[in-house]
């Protein structure tokens, strides 16, 4: 069995080695000050709009070390490995409701045939934080066709581990489920009027939707209908909108088709 297990992370490993690496050197070249100089500029102009903010990384914060290799592997690990896919049936896994720390399953906040999103993310990740206001609004917007959960995972960047000088908020990794929900509590005083849940201390959430550093999705009757790229690089408000939008037309257009019949 043994055996298996490290077969299985063997091949893991290949598979996942030429991309590791390559986002290796990229935050390698990104701690050249003439490179970032370069770089973020751009990104600015390119996606420069008022729901996602381009990333910014502030001069003191160090791209490349232990700790930021260590993140960057296992995002891609939990990326790679996750269960979650466009198409098939969602993940229903536990999560901890910070009113009265009961465990919950995802599946169980869908309602009948309506979309349930499910943001993915924590107090420490700043593309997550800078959007957060956005991703409020939308749900506000669509609160009429759709329901949502912020699933609170593990920190994107603990003030013990790869730390963010742009994050918010300064928080070292879980320890504990107190440890969880405390910092989930603030992230629900962020996001007020919007549902607020921890991934369980094995992390299976956050496995099983490889929502690592922060991600989106949307679930229906059991399915997966919308899945976001893997954050922060793929985390964007603007795809979620732009679906719920199409939702909202499609939904529409059915209901006249049975008001002419
Ligand atoms: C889950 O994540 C936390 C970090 O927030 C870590 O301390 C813990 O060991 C992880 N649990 C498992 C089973 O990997």
């Amino acid at each position: 069995m043994n055996t298996v297990k490290a077969m299985k992370n063997a091949i893991v490993c290949l598979i996942l080695l030429p991309r590791f690496f390559l986002a290796a050197i990229m935050l390698w070249f990104l701690d050249f000050h003439c490179v970032r100089k370069r770089v973020f500029p751009k990104m600015k102009e390119q996606e420069g709009n008022i729901v996602d903010p381009p990333v910014c990384i502030s001069e003191s914060n160090r791209m490349f070390s232990w700790e930021s290799i260590k993140a960057v592997w296992h995002g891609h690990k939990l990326d790679f490995l996750k269960s979650a896919h466009l198409g098939y049936v969602a993940p229903n896994t536990e999560v901890v409701q910070l009113r009265d720390q009961r465990c919950n399953r995802i599946l169980d906040y869908a309602k009948e045939k309506r979309p349930l999103i499910l943001n993915f993310g924590s107090c420490t990740c700043p593309p997550f934080m800078t959007r957060l206001k956005a991703f409020q609004r939308v749900v506000q917007q669509y609160a009429d066709i759709s329901d949502s959960v912020v699933v609170y995972i593990e920190e994107a960047h603990p003030s013990d581990g790869w730390m963010s000088s742009d994050a918010p908020y300064q928080i070292p990794k879980h320890r504990c489920l107190e440890d969880r929900l405390s910092a989930a509590q603030i992230m629900n005083r962020e996001v007020p009027g919007c549902l607020v849940v921890a991934d369980s201390m094995d992390n299976s959430s956050n496995a099983a939707y490889g929502a690592y550093f922060d991600r989106l999705y949307i679930l229906q009757d059991g399915k997966i209908v919308y899945q976001g790229g893997r954050g922060p690089e793929g985390y964007r408000i603007s795809e979620l909108r732009d679906w719920l939008d199409q939702y909202r037309q499609s939904v529409g257009n059915s209901r006249n088709v049975v008001i002419h019949v």
